[in-house]
């Protein structure tokens, strides 16, 4: 007979749930890994990268999968609900940050998994600087530009509480997909 918490060695693989808006979890700034390397930091990421496969997203924070830690994963490929995008190779980073490089910003729409249906116009950097590290503690350091760049502050927003909404200069540029996308072209 199986017992319950068997110690199998199945590979370990969950699909989290998604926090949606309105969860006081999203509000609030996640805590910095210092430990690298560690089973547990792999269980999160490997949860992660299933969360964001499964949900068919191009970018996650662990936040929005119930973790407080400053972790987001990204990638685009193929992806069904962002046909006309570029390429982004996956990848995670661990305690990113970003910097403006020059003072340039444009305006786009935005989705998140933690609010469903619905898209809003963001204004965020164009081209950025980001840092963070890997899995093993590595620095990474990296240029950005477009859409890629605006995934990454997008994400690192998720890690200090802050969601798509609550960067939207007016809130007349806010609504139902089918309803806001037929209003801009970007
Ligand atoms: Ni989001």
């Amino acid at each position: 007979m199986h017992h319950i918490f068997s110690d199998c060695n199945m590979n370990h693989m969950t699909i989290k749930k998604i926090l949606k808006m309105g969860n006081l979890a999203l509000l609030q700034k996640a805590s910095p890994i210092n430990n690298f390397n560690t089973k547990a930091l792999k269980n999160i990421i490997v949860d992660l990268l299933d969360s964001m496969h499964a949900h068919k997203g191009i970018g996650l924070s662990a936040p929005q999968i119930g973790i407080s830690k400053r972790i987001i994963a990204f990638g685009v490929k193929d992806n069904p609900r962002y046909p006309h995008i570029e390429e982004i190779e996956e990848g995670i980073l661990i305690n990113p940050t970003y910097g403006s490089i020059d003072s340039k910003m444009d305006y786009a729409l935005e989705r998140c998994l933690s609010l469903p249906g619905l898209r809003g116009r963001v204004k965020r950097y164009t081209n950025i600087k980001i840092e963070g590290y890997d899995l093993h503690g590595n620095i990474i350091s990296m240029k950005s530009d477009n859409f890629f760049a605006r995934i990454i502050q997008h994400e690192i927003d998720h890690l200090d509480g802050i969601l798509f909404p609550m960067r939207i200069e007016n809130l007349q540029d806010f609504g139902y997909d089918e309803e806001i996308t037929t209003r801009f072209t970007d």
